[in-house]
């Protein structure tokens, strides 16, 4: 199979990758010169762990190519991906599809022979019939199928999601598209990999229906996580009694600051915003988004209160601050709200981070960032423990307390254990829904 991938970013990069690993042979394309000209030399523009092993891989077996030329890429492939990003439209909650349709209008007039274009980005249910709509327009005599393909994948372990993944989505609305599908996804097929196929709305949908359902899970824990703190219960306890229910799961079940990153807050509003413009409002989905609100406002209440009700003057050390563990991404990061509002209340920051810098530095204005968690914590007031990258997850909390001027903890991720940190030496530990 030829395979054109638009956009190369977390979701395109990744998919052209792989694909290129089952044999296919891809071209990926970006509008970003900068992001091609760092492919052409073998640097991936994003944190993701494995990517660079298995891009190297592939370009030098002469399958994989980057491009800033969406017409050479797409003139004479079997399939055309679009993963360009699909982010809030501003003022309104709606993905903005933006950049999918000029996508699609430019795939339209480069075209050659029969294509299937795929939209693997996130989009609301309709957009792949829009897709369609587009490219007739555009070239009336294209022949082409349009199918979505959405994608599954979580920043931080995408190579194994993809290569590994608990179901493949595909809506086709013809054989001939589903055969090309199919051809695709071989290698995931033959090794019994469950390969859903369904209409275009159902695909458009299920990938919705799943970011919506597993923000929920995360905001219930989140919010039982309150209730815990005022009746004395433990929430990890919790957790664990009811995520061995096979019923439940024990996946998405641990509290922490509030859900955020790339995916579930836009995907959400959107959902909202879907049920809206059908007069069915997504009841259950508007109110995970206000929980979700109010869990982040309650982190700072309670790094305020560990503080002695005030930040003015005190100095702050962060742990993490990426949208969580393993990639560099910042999007939509409790981070952004809780780092702000520190500042704001007149505290020092100082961020450590394995991968933030890079995007963080431009979005947190005003903070120190220092290399090492030790550094952070000299003459601090508090940490603040946000992000559970595995560096922070062993540190020496002794040391920790020592190198601090009043030795206090605030663990949203409720990584250490009270008992632990006090005996090391700290005079204040807070947890969440402990
Ligand atoms: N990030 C994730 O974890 C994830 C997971 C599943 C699904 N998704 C969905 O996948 C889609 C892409 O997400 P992402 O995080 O990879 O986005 P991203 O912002 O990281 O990447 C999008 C890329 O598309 C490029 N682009 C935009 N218009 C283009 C055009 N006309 N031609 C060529 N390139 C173009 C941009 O320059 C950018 O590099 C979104 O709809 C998202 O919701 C993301």
């Amino acid at each position: 199979m030829r395979i054109a991938m638009i956009g190369t970013g977390y979701v395109g990069l990744v998919s052209g990758v792989c694909f290129s690993d089952f044999g296919h042979d891809v071209t990926c394309v970006d509008k970003a010169e900068e992001k091609i000209t760092m492919l052409q030399a073998g640097k991936v523009p994003i944190y993701e762990p494995g990517l660079d092993v298995l891009m190297a891989k592939n370009v030098a077996a002469g399958r994989l190519s980057f491009t800033n030329d969406l017409v050479s890429a797409v003139d004479g492939a079997d399939a055309v991906f679009i993963a360009v990003g699909t982010p809030t439209r501003r003022g309104d909650g709606h993905a903005d599809l933006t950049y999918v349709m000029a996508a699609a209008e430019e795939i339209a007039h480069a075209m050659t022979g029969y294509t299937v274009v795929i939209t693997k980005s996130t989009v609301p249910v309709g957009t792949n019939r829009k897709v369609r709509e587009v490219i007739k327009a555009a070239n009336p005599k294209a022949e082409f199928d349009v199918a979505s393909n959405p994608e599954f994948l979580r920043e931080g372990a995408a190579i194994d999601d993809f290569m590994r993944p608990d179901r493949v989505v595909v809506g086709v609305e013809s054989d001939r598209a589903a055969d090309v599908m199919a051809e695709i996804y071989r290698p995931l097929y033959l090794r019994d990999f469950p390969i859903l196929t369904t209409d275009l709305e159902s695909a458009e949908m299920i990938k919705y229906a799943a970011n919506a359902f597993l923000a929920a899970k995360i905001t219930f824990i989140n919010e039982i996580a309150g209730l815990c703190e005022r009746t004395g219960a433990d929430v990890k306890e919790v957790s664990r009694g009811i995520g061995l229910d096979g019923r439940i799961g024990n996946k998405f079940l641990h509290a922490g600051p509030g859900y955020g990153g790339s995916c579930f807050p836009k995907d959400t509003a959107a959902l909202a915003r879907i049920g809206q413009d059908h007069a069915f409002p997504m009841q259950i989905t508007e109110t995970v988004m206000r929980v979700n609100d109010a869990v982040k406002k309650r982190m700072i209440e309670k790094i305020r209160e560990a503080c002695g009700d005030s930040f003015n003057g005190k100095t702050v050390a962060v742990l993490g601050v990426t949208f969580k563990p393993n990639t560099d991404d910042m999007r939509d990061a409790p981070s952004l709200t809780i780092v702000p509002a520190l500042i704001g209340g007149g505290a020092k920051v100082r961020v450590v981070d394995p991968q933030g810098k890079s995007e963080g530095e431009e979005l947190l204005p005003g903070v120190e960032w220092v290399d090492d968690p030790y550094a952070a914590a000299m003459g601090a007031d508090a940490i603040v423990l946000l992000t559970e990258w595995n560096e922070f997850r062993a540190l020496n909390l002794s040391q920790m307390a020592d190198a601090m001027k009043s030795p206090r903890m605030v663990d949203l991720r409720n990584i250490y254990s009270r008992d632990k940190a006090l005996k090391s030496g700290f005079e204040t530990y807070v947890g969440v829904g402990r």
